[in-house]
């Protein structure tokens, strides 16, 4: 279903738009071994009991990313399907660390996803921005020297995130790396709330300073924090399917999505890594339509808070809103 209502989408990985049919066709691209014999087998391990039983095939599936070539098929497939669903800017992450550990370098990433981003909106329409997120899970000095490196190389970041296993990862560990992001001009997300308890959300907000909360939807457990993100109009990227697929959620009756909007949060709705967790932007607000009964005007709201929340020139925001 095409929306005619402008969305950003402002929480996406790249490497989570890895359809298996892609993860396959790379594979023998590379001369990748699998332990799936075809397309069915894989689609039947996108199933998962939490977070980390997804990034375990998340991580895994990586390995048939080797090139710029292949970094630039993944990203121009996500964003002509993106554009299908009615996204009209699209920020999006990528994890450097999850390939530098693999032996692939910075710049063949950087290369293949830029090569693809630069010419979305000619393409396809689709506005773009590009963040490093960096794994909670590593070290903080490792995130460092990444971002160095990302810098002296002169990456074409808009801003940096922090993603990956959160429990027991708080935010306040990467206080240095946002430090350093901030001082370089550099705007600054983080995951919070998804796994981790509401003290992660107050931590990403006073200690990294970040501008936008990915997820968050754990902040309803603090009614004090809640007030807050009322108050201040924090926006935070919410990803109904994904929490159904990784069990924060039971059933997408019981998604508090609507609730948070009705409650005066900037909450917006997004696909977080579709090819795993059953959908894209429309398939998520389908969804939400489908399973909440999610009104037109519950709908305009949605996408008018995405905009806003972007990371936009006040040109495109106005053609946008
Ligand atoms: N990396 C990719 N998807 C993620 C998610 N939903 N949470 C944390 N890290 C991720
Ligand atoms: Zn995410």
């Amino acid at each position: 279903m095409t929306s005619t209502l402008p969305f950003a989408e402002l929480h996406l990985h790249l490497e989570g738009t890895l359809e298996p049919e892609l993860v396959l066709e790379l594979a023998e691209r590379n001369a990748v071994t699998l332990p799936f014999a075809d397309v069915d087998a894989l689609r039947r391990a996108y199933a998962f009991s939490d977070l980390q039983s997804f990034l375990d095939l998340y991580y895994a599936n990586m390995a048939v990313l080797r090139t710029p070539e292949d970094f630039a098929d993944m990203t121009r497939a996500y964003l002509a399907r993106a554009a299908r669903a009615g996204v009209r800017h699209a920020e999006v992450m990528i994890d450097p660390q999850a390939h530098l550990v693999r032996g692939v370098p910075l710049e063949a990433v950087m290369e293949g996803v830029d090569d693809a981003l630069s010419t979305s909106e000619r393409d396809h329409g689709v506005s773009t921005a590009l963040f490093a997120a960096f794994l909670r899970d590593r070290p903080e000095g490792e995130a460092l020297d990444v971002l160095h490196h990302l810098l002296g190389m002169h990456a074409p970041i808009t801003g940096i995130g922090l993603d990956s296993a959160e429990a027991g990862h708080p935010p306040s560990d990467f206080v240095r790396l946002y430090d350093r992001a901030r001082a370089e001009g550099l705007h600054l997300i983080a995951h919070a709330g998804e796994e981790g308890p509401p003290a992660y959300v107050v931590e990403a907000l006073d200690v990294l300073g970040v501008d936008r909360i990915d997820h968050g939807v754990r902040s309803l457990e603090d009614d004090a924090l809640v007030e807050r993100l009322v108050a201040e109009q924090v926006p935070l990227t919410v990803c109904p399917l994904s929490n159904v697929a990784l069990r924060g959620v039971d059933r997408l009756e019981d998604h508090p999505v609507l609730d948070m909007l009705d409650r005066g949060l900037n909450v917006s709705v997004h696909s977080d890594d579709p090819a795993y967790f059953g959908g894209y932007l429309d398939d998520n607000l389908a969804a939400l339509t489908d399973s909440l009964g999610m009104t037109p005007e519950q709908r305009a709201r949605l996408a008018a808070n995405s905009i806003r929340s972007a990371v936009l020139p006040a040109d495109r925001r106005a053609a946008l809103l």
